[in-house]
């Protein structure tokens, strides 16, 4: 495998994307871009199977239930979508295991006019600031979920979502309706997940609420479970001087050195990001690359917001000092998880010094599953192949 070239650019690219997702698959194994793996061709041709139903899948975005008009027709059956039995795929598996690559296959071959693809965080986030904006322009105190819902049908019809879980009782208590209403409107969901249905927000406090939102998913999603044997992101060849450990003299002159290098020597300087309204100080930033210590982003009350902020302004991130984390430390440990998908989802190169190997962080405590994403995605950033891929802004 050639690892000088990220591999998500090289197995799109020449791909056969007319015949759907098993061609590709198939493609990339035929190219030697990546290994052939059971596992991964059978999740392909389920895949393969909701390309070939969702073809030219298109139904016509429905009349807001508030108008006369639109509750004159609701009275009519509902399913008239022509696709309305299809409601989509829910695609689980540990770690690195190719999920999001086999759905970025689907959604690149996918021929559904109105399609999209976005990281579940950023998908929840977006939902509550349009709440937010709904209300304020709403005040009458009706209930904004159909409205929500008619609008993000009406801008796509299918949705991929990216590494969705469920970590916040705000967001649990408003799924259930909100998906609820986007499958009345004929949309089709494809989504990554580290975690089984029956197991998202398991042991939260408020879990029962949220179990009426399981149903609702496993009666309209398709569970597959990807059960390759390999985490293929250890395939991949570390750099060497990224991660250093211990933190330390060494270890901050080195991370000195990557922070003069990657801003190639411009002025540092603190700046000011505004977060939904609010100030959020970077106390050392200089061209593209900010540097923070591990308590500037973890021990204080920061949440995804501030670190979508961070991954889409900066392309590079010098961050010391990471602690070996306890569970007394789960709310740093959760921040952390958080700073890390966002950095990771948009290619935001890292450089660290930590008291341990990514694996050896956190080995205990609330949410040391989830944990172990974290550490492969820490291993996938330190390869070369990482380096390469662009910002994403
Ligand atoms: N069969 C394969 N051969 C070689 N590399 C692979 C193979 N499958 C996946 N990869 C690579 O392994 C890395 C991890 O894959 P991917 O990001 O799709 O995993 P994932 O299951 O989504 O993981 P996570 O749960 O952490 O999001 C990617 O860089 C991907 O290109
Ligand atoms: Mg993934």
């Amino acid at each position: 495998m050639d690892i000088t070239q990220p591999v998500e650019q090289q197995v799109l690219s020449g791909a056969p994307t007319g015949d759907g997702p098993l061609a590709v698959y198939r493609h990339a194994v035929s190219r030697k871009l990546i290994v052939s793996d059971p596992a991964q061709a059978a999740a392909a041709e389920r895949l393969q199977a909701l390309w070939s139903k969702l073809r030219h899948y298109d139904p016509p975005a429905r009349l807001a239930r508030n108008t006369l008009l639109g509750r004159f027709l609701r009275r009519k059956p509902v399913d008239e979508a022509p696709g309305a039995e299809v409601n989509g795929l829910y695609l689980v598996g540990e770690v690195g295991r190719g999920k999001s690559m086999l759905m970025d296959m689907f959604f690149a071959t996918a021929e559904v006019p109105r399609r999209r693809r976005i990281h579940f965080h950023a998908f929840m986030q977006e939902a509550h600031r349009r709440i937010f904006e709904w209300k304020q322009a709403n005040p009458g105190g009706e209930d904004p979920i159909p409205p929500l819902a008619d609008r993000i049908a009406g801008e796509a019809i299918l949705l991929c979502f990216d590494e969705f879980q469920i970590n916040d009782i705000a967001d649990a208590m408003m799924l259930g309706r909100l998906f609820e209403a986007l499958f009345e409107r004929g949309v089709v969901v494809v989504a990554t997940s580290n975690t089984v249905p029956d197991d998202l927000f398991r042991g939260q406090p408020g879990r029962d609420a949220f179990l009426p939102f399981i149903d609702v998913l496993k009666q309209h999603l398709d569970v597959l479970v990807l059960d390759s044997q390999q985490d293929y992101r250890r395939m991949r060849d570390a750099t060497g001087d990224t991660w250093h450990v211990p933190p330390g003299p060494a270890a901050r002159a080195a991370l000195d050195r990557a922070f003069r290098a990657l801003s190639e020597g411009a002025p540092v300087r603190p700046v000011t990001l505004t977060v939904m309204g609010r100030a959020l100080a970077v106390p050392q930033a200089a061209g593209g690359v900010a540097r923070f210590t591990f308590s500037d982003l973890c021990a204080r009350n920061l949440g995804a917001g501030d670190y979508l902020a961070i991954a889409t302004h900066f392309n590079a991130v010098v961050l010391d000092d990471i602690p070996l984390l306890t569970p007394d430390n789960h709310n740093e440990a959760r921040r952390f998880i958080n700073l890390i998908d966002n950095l990771y989802d948009h290619r935001v190169k890292l450089v660290a010094s930590a008291a341990a190997q990514p694996d050896a962080l956190y080995p205990d405590g609330t949410g040391a599953q989830a944990f172990e994403r974290t550490a492969s995605r820490l291993v996938e950033m330190q390869t070369e192949a990482y380096f390469g891929l662009a910002h994403l802004t």
